[in-house]
């Protein structure tokens, strides 16, 4: 294809843009945008899971030093638009889960308004609930279609062929709880009737357009600016109900600014959550290893008041040349918060039990799990019949095996009181561009500026829409100045899907085209140019994703079953690196989530309450420096010339996707002990470690 740009800045690890402003601790986020005497709020949550409250006395709370209000359902003002029941707060006293907010306190300081937040009284009518996700529970239904647009349930082939080599067991993934380290933050500012948010945000247009539905304004009364985040994941990348809270207070004090932030223990109620999932897996072979039946089913949850259906099954759809494949997604509609995006929504969690499951085929056949793997190569995907635009996964796990030293692998290896394994998975992510991002192209005094409204999650944005825009110009890199993060300037979709790069970074190289075409290569002072993202031609023609896989090595205390990831290696094939730098960190990030989802990461929610009960950073653990050894990620040589201008695949999330099957089989073949049940913990190591 024609129209991939020549790379002279993309393929250059130049080191962030906004990265002198963040360690000098000048880049404004959110809650800390300079403003005049801002007023604070801390949300009242409630303490039951079910019921309502009947009567709410503020009297303690208000009676403290610096108490502006208290707001509740029976005194908040009304919103224009309850349909997302999330969002809906303060509109009535139901209580749909615990954590549900059912107060807002505003005050002078946040040490009173939380103060106070704790003084408020409630009086609870509860009601029977049930908060515990179980595998035969009677209420399962089948949800009209998964996140974000796919069918519930596949089946294709003759499910009953008898099989000479099988594999049937149950995995479960925990539920997790994303923890950016900056938490989710809203200031808000309504002055002469426009609403100026300050939010923590992957997406400054989607907040714009629900909090304008929300609060029945048109959309340009809404101005949203969020340059900077502290990582999101996922929990950022549609607004919760902090941002509504945030507004319904500023609403009460007309040019006042007021600000919000979550603290750690209500980002564990109100920002989302990945759910929990039991998958069971099974897989038919010959004695060759050539699958002849896949089937994966999902039992997973999600809340009363709003749907979330994970597409746990999705990969396992296109993964495998199996003749007979089926797949299906079974909900449990739970008194719990409302479960939402995680980094691969779908993937991550999914890939665990199928690649698991690879293991075990591998080991029953007798053959090496790479090899299993090669064997099961779809030419084409077997879920569409479509090719694929691009599909490096043999390679990848040919080059990663090599650099891993795979070869070489023997299990069951001690080393003084260490049990020494490794194990393989299969990483995949799709590659998709979304529509509907569009930049601007200024130029004066010899600079071009480009203009577009995207979010850098802390992913690279800042740095690499620069180095599309200096290629599609053809001018050099330090020419270029970028504006993101402001509904002020030019549509741009979600930071989310890992469709960032691939999406705005097209909408840049379309303005580009359209500058060039109108200015030549001397442009004058002021002129500009606007485009949007072009409509993908090649969407029905290929099927796009990237590649991945995954290489551990895990030591395993003999006497106590702690378990060391002594090394970790991701080669994936991703189409073109646009910046080595921060790419590399995404896919080290990701996979460092994986480690942390495969030995640490579940929040333990305890069904008498309905909460989770490990619901700090104290409890819920994640991976630190301590736990991150030999930590590798590479790429093979890949352009994707079907994709995008740029040749690129999505990379912020594909790092997660495999990490935890790795380490599990790794851990079966050092130790003999076949976890599938995540996380890998002692208790589950114990009874099963050679004596
Ligand atoms: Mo990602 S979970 O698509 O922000």
């Amino acid at each position: 294809m024609t129209g991939l740009l020549e790379p002279r800045a993309i393929g250059r690890g130049l080191t962030r843009r906004d990265g002198p402003a963040k360690v000098t601790g000048t880049a404004p986020y959110a809650y800390e945008h300079p403003v005049e005497a801002p007023l604070y709020c801390h949300p009242v949550q409630a303490s039951i899971a079910r019921g309502r409250c009947l009567r709410i006395s503020g009297v303690e709370a208000e009676a403290l030093d610096g108490v502006r209000a208290l707001i509740t359902p029976f005194t908040a003002e009304r919103l224009a638009d309850t349909d997302d029941a999330e969002l809906a707060v303060l509109q009535d006293c139901e209580i749909p889960f615990r954590g549900r907010v059912i107060g807002l306190v505003l005050a002078e300081s946040s040490e009173t308004a939380r103060h106070a937040a704790e003084l408020v009284d409630v009086e609870y009518e509860t009601d029977p609930f049930a908060a515990e996700l179980i595998v035969d529970d009677p209420g399962l239904y089948q949800p009209e279609k998964v996140n974000p647009n796919f069918p519930t349930d596949t089946s294709e082939g003759d499910l009953d062929t008898a099989s000479a080599v099988t594999v049937d067991q149950t995995y479960t993934t925990a539920m997790y709880h994303n923890n950016p380290l900056e938490p989710h933050t809203t200031m808000a500012l309504w002055d002469d009737g426009v609403l100026t948010l300050w939010d923590s945000t992957q997406s400054v247009h989607s907040v714009r357009s629900t909090v304008a539905k929300t609060f029945g304004l048109p959309a340009d009364r809404v101005r949203v600016i969020c340059p900077y985040l502290g990582g999101g994941f996922g929990s950022k990348g549609m607004p919760h109900a902090n941002v509504v809270l945030a507004a319904l207070a500023a609403r009460t004090v007309p040019g006042r600014p007021v600000k919000l932030a979550l603290t750690r223990q209500q980002m564990f109620s109100l920002a989302g959550y990945r759910t929990p999932t039991i998958q069971r897996v099974r897989l038919g072979a010959d004695r060759d290893g050539r699958l002849e039946s896949l089937r994966m089913d999902v039992v997973e949850q999600t809340s009363r008041i709003k749907e979330f259906a994970e597409q746990t099954a999705a990969p396992a759809r296109m993964m495998y040349a199996a003749r007979n494949r089926s797949t299906s997604h079974r909900l449990a509609r739970l008194d719990v918060p409302v479960p939402s995006w995680m980094r691969a929504p779908g993937e991550c969690p999914g890939m665990f039990g199928p690649e698991a499951a690879m293991d075990e085929l591998a080991e029953a056949l007798g053959v090496d799990p790479i090899d299993l793997r090669v064997r099961n190569e779809p030419e084409r995907d077997p879920e569409t019949g479509l090719p694929f635009s691009s599909r490096h996964l043999v390679e990848c796990l040919r080059t990663g095996a090599e650099r891993f030293g795979w070869s070489s692998r023997r299990g069951g290896r001690r080393d003084g009181p260490w049990l020494v394994g490794s194990g393989v998975a299969a990483s995949v992510y799709p590659a998709k561009r979304m529509p509907g991002s569009s930049a601007t192209i200024r130029f004066g005094k010899g600079r071009y500026a480009v203009e577009i409204g995207a979010a850098d999650l802390g992913t690279g944005a800042w740095t690499i829409l620069p180095q599309i825009a200096a290629d599609a110009l053809d001018v050099p890199v330090d020419s270029v100045d970028i504006r993101i993060g402001d509904t002020d300037l030019p549509q741009a979709t979600v930071a989310g899907g890992s469709t960032g790069t691939a999406s705005w970074g097209s909408a840049v190289v379309a303005a580009a085209e359209v500058f060039r075409d109108k200015y030549g290569t001397d442009p004058g002072d002021g002129d500009e140019a606007q485009a949007g993202t072009p409509k993908k031609p090649a969407d029905k023609q290929y099927s796009m994703y990237g590649f991945g896989a995954q290489f551990a090595e895990v030591r395993v205390d003999a006497d106590t079953g702690e378990v060391r990831v002594s090394r970790l290696h991701g080669t994936f094939a991703v189409g073109r690196i646009v910046n080595p730098v921060t790419a590399r960190s995404q896919l080290l990030g990701g996979m460092t989530m994986g480690l942390s989802m495969a030995l640490h990461e579940n929040s333990v929610l305890d069904p008498r309450f309905g909460h989770v009960v490990n619901h700090d950073l104290a409890e819920y653990h994640i991976a630190t420096n301590a736990d991150v050894e030999d930590l590798r990620a590479d790429w093979l040589d890949e352009t994707d010339p079907h994709l995008n201008p740029m040749g690129s695949k999505g990379i912020g999330e594909i790092g997660i996707v495999g990490t935890a099957a790795a380490i599990a089989n790794a851990v079966h073949q050092a130790t003999g002990v076949r976890v599938r049940d995540l996380p890998i913990t002692l208790d589950k190591l114990l009874p099963g470690l050679p004596r």
